[in-house]
């Protein structure tokens, strides 16, 4: 069965909406443990709209599951990584402008950065994932870049729109599925997943984890954060 790891950025974004001291991603985090999650995902921006680094310290000394920390490869967010020890650290692109995070990591552009990124983070002995587009180039460097995961970018297939899209946009997540771990990498993927889409991922065997975050969040909000993440779980069993 595919792992589900909870992203509850959109917890502190909702705190966030007034400043105040509720509600909690710790407490979020806990009642999606309880009801089986298999980690919790945070990304801390640059612009600390949601996550703060509070956040991560206490989460990191709370939850009893893996912590993945999504961040970008900037001096800043490195010494962080290097502070905390997350138990995975995914690489994202960041633009401070943007509402949520846009495509993969330019992989080819950001070579080096990454090759630097990924050497300062292996010192701390961190497992390293790099959020990529599901392209044949970008799986390439990612195992050239030696990392230990990567997380395939399921946005063009959550947002295909007709069934026919929807179908070849699954193929190529499953063909670069299969690429990545040839190469020797961990696959996860995630972005725009939902409780409709959920379903066609699951049938791709490489895949060992989802991170999920916008949809069970908002489905909390209506039926309670421990149901929200059970129906997610249940369906990822069929
Ligand atoms: N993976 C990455 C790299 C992300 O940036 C996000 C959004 O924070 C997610 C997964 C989760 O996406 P969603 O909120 O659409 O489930």
């Amino acid at each position: 069965m595919i792992k589900l790891s909870i992203n509850v950025d959109h917890v502190a974004t909702l705190r966030e909406a007034r400043r105040a001291e509720f509600p909690q991603p710790k407490e979020a985090a806990l009642l999606a443990i309880k009801a089986g999650a298999d980690g919790i995902t945070i990304h801390l921006r640059g612009d600390r709209r949601h996550i703060k680094e509070s956040d991560l310290e206490v989460l990191k000394k709370t939850i009893q599951k893996p912590l993945n920390l999504e961040m970008a490869a900037n001096p800043e967010m490195l010494s962080i990584a290097k502070k905390y020890k997350p138990n995975l650290v995914t690489l994202v692109p960041e633009k401070p402008e943007e509402l949520t995070t846009e495509g993969g990591l330019d992989v080819n552009k950001n070579f080096d950065l990454l090759d630097d990124a990924i050497k300062r983070l292996r010192e701390e002995k961190l497992k390293i994932s790099l959020f990529i587009n599901p392209d044949s180039d970008s799986v390439n460097k990612a195992a050239e870049l030696n990392a230990d995961f990567v997380e395939l970018n399921t946005d063009a297939y959550a947002e295909a729109g007709d069934q026919e899209k929807s179908k070849s946009e699954l193929e190529n997540l499953k063909k670069m599925a299969k690429l990545a771990r040839g190469l020797g990498l961990g696959v996860n993927a995630g972005h725009g997943l939902n409780y409709q889409n959920i379903k066609g991922i699951t049938i791709i065997e490489e895949i060992e984890e989802v991170s999920i975050g916008h949809a069970i969040v908002a489905r909390a909000v209506i039926v309670g954060f421990e149901k929200a993440v059970g129906e997610m779980l249940e369906l990822l069993k069929k």
